[in-house]
């Protein structure tokens, strides 16, 4: 890679970041393209995001990603923020636009694409959402487009609530906020097409953990976890074992970059550059 004056610089900010995989995928995108653009990793606490922001705005920085725990904390801090951004409520991608910061969110495309390249579409489906964070609600809101039925179910019930009132303030589709526990979920799963974990249960290294009880996943239904670290996390073990079609994180994580990419350059990036980088990421 060569460094020089007119080289574009982009990054993450977050805390923590120094397992972020974010600069592996797009340094390699920027490689093979032959970019002159360099990624890196900014930690940055809570307390010193608005002096970052600032930073990064007048050092003319081209664009960022935002992770953990600034998503929702940065919104204010921006110039623009993107109708779907906004209704979400949580920015994970920042363009500098002339000068001016613009934020979107990727997370929920990121999904999407993830379910379609194995074959999984959403028309006509019954979606059960475990978790109602931020991950979950860019995934309702980009899924509220396509499902027929959506189902949110949350340790904090009022999280769940909230999320499916805003759903339904902007949708048309059938939507329901749930207390997540096993009376609901039993009742829920029944007759779902597509349960998704949004939660970071089952995350290294809580690898034992799983937010569903193995006995409720049903053969042929598609059970999709958004955690990466481990790809095959024990949802997704249960869930194979029980017949049913596993679609782990990787993809999402990837095409979350790939959309981010795209608002960044204009260009359609290496994806399975970033797929090899991602896996590669994963490894060490
Ligand atoms: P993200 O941006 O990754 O979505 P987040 O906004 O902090 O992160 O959301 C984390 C989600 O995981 C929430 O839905 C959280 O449930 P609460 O709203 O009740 O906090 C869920 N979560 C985290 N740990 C959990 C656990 N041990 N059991 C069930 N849900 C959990």
């Amino acid at each position: 890679m060569k460094i020089n004056a007119k080289t574009k610089v982009y990054g993450v900010i977050g805390d923590p970041i120094e397992h972020s995989l974010s600069p592996i995928i797009h340094n390699a995108a920027f490689k093979k393209l032959k970019l002159n653009a360099v990624y890196l990793a900014f930690k940055v606490s809570p307390t010193n995001l608005a002096d970052a922001v600032k930073g990064l705005k007048s050092l003319g920085v081209s664009g960022f990603n935002v992770t953990i725990p600034h998503k929702i904390s940065i919104i204010p801090l921006l110039d623009e923020v993107d109708s779907l951004a906004e209704k979400i409520g949580a920015v994970n991608t920042v363009k500098n636009v002339d000068g001016k910061l613009v934020g979107y969110n990727t997370d929920g495309e990121g999904a999407l694409k993830a379910l379609e390249e194995n074959g999984v579409s959403l028309k006509n489906k019954k979606i059960v959402l475990v978790g109602a964070g931020g991950a979950s609600r860019a995934l309702a809101f980009t899924f509220a487009n396509y499902a027929e039925e959506l189902i949110i179910l949350n340790r904090t019930e009022e999280k769940a609530i909230n999320l499916a009132a805003s759903i339904s303030k902007n949708y048309g589709l059938k939507v329901k906020g749930l207390r997540l526990n096993e009376e609901n979920l039993t009742l829920e799963l029944k007759d779902a097409d597509i349960l998704v974990n949004t939660t970071s249960v089952g995350m290294y290294p809580n690898i034992k953990e799983t937010p569903i009880p193995k006995k409720l996943i049903k053969p042929g239904m598609v059970v999709f976890d958004i955690v990466y670290k481990p790809l095959k996390t024990r949802l997704l073990r249960d869930a194979k074992l029980k017949g049913a079609k596993v679609v782990d994180g990787l993809a999402m994580l990837v095409y979350q970059a790939v959309k981010a990419f795209e608002i960044w350059t204009g260009l359609h990036p290496p994806v399975n550059v970033m797929f090899k980088a991602a896996l590669r990421g994963l490894k060490d």
